[in-house]
């Protein structure tokens, strides 16, 4: 399966991806998490992303494609795989299918603004990629990531004023590739529930139907 998962900032896409590539057995591939990384080990590609992400914006197309694009031609990705977080613009979009990609399905998850702030205020995540939520997906242990056992953080951008610059962001220029893929006729919409558990259930119901 080639998933493209879409949603705004904080729907529940990093969460989903996680559920999704245990299950099916493909990696999940997060644009998000690759550029945090980069920033973490202090490479030239962290150095020049930075600035984007803590101001709430997003990186240059370029600079996601080059990064996808090698992702996507190693043999990690021959059985399948998930984008979470890309694309995230009608140029991103292009630039996939002018790699000539076959995509069976792309993956919506709508969730209202003012539950994105509740929930982005109790995210907690892992250096290993593993998120948590205080409220809605507490860690056994508080503050500790279940799988690795490293302390809990909170991402940078994850402060108020930036996460209101990532939604204005993303209803400007990400949300339009609903009607992108609406017309390739792949999309496929899911209503985010309050549990995560509730969300995963009509994910795994509507992908279902849609990649028979
Ligand atoms: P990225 O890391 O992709 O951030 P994002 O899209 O803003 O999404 P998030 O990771 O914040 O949220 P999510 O939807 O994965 O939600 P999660 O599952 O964690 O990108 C960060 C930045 O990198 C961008 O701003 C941009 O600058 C740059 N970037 C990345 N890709 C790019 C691209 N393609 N082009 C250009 N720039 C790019 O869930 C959120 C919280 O809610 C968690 O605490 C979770 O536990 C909880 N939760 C999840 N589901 C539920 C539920 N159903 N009920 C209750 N709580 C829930």
């Amino acid at each position: 399966m080639n998933l493209i998962l879409m949603g705004a900032p904080g729907a529940g896409k990093g969460t989903q991806a996680e559920v999704i590539s245990a299950r099916e057995g493909i990696p999940a591939i997060s644009t998000g998490q690759i550029l945090r990384n980069a920033i973490k080990t202090g490479t030239q590609l962290g150095l020049s992303a930075k600035s984007y992400i803590d101001a709430g914006a997003l990186v240059p197309d370029e600079t996601v494609i080059g990064i996808v694009k090698e992702y996507l031609e190693s043999d990690d990705c021959k059985n399948g795989f998930i984008l979470d977080g890309f694309p995230r613009s009608i140029a991103q979009a292009k630039a996939l299918k002018e790699l000539g990609v076959k995509i069976d399905a792309v993956l919506t998850i709508e969730v209202s603004d003012e539950r994105i702030v509740k929930r982005m205020s109790g995210r907690r995540v892992c250096e290993c990629g593993a998120s948590y939520h205080t409220e809605f997906l507490p860690p056994v242990k508080e503050g500790i990531c279940d799988k690795c056992g490293k302390a809990l953080y909170i991402r940078n951008d994850d402060k108020p004023e930036t996460v209101l610059s990532r939604l204005t962001t993303y209803h400007k220029t990400t949300e339009p590739l609903i009607e992108f893929y609406r017309n390739e006729g792949i999309l496929v919409e899911v209503e985010g529930q309050e549990k995560v558990e509730d969300t995963t259930e009509l994910v795994k119901k509507a992908l279902k139907e849609a990649v028979k």
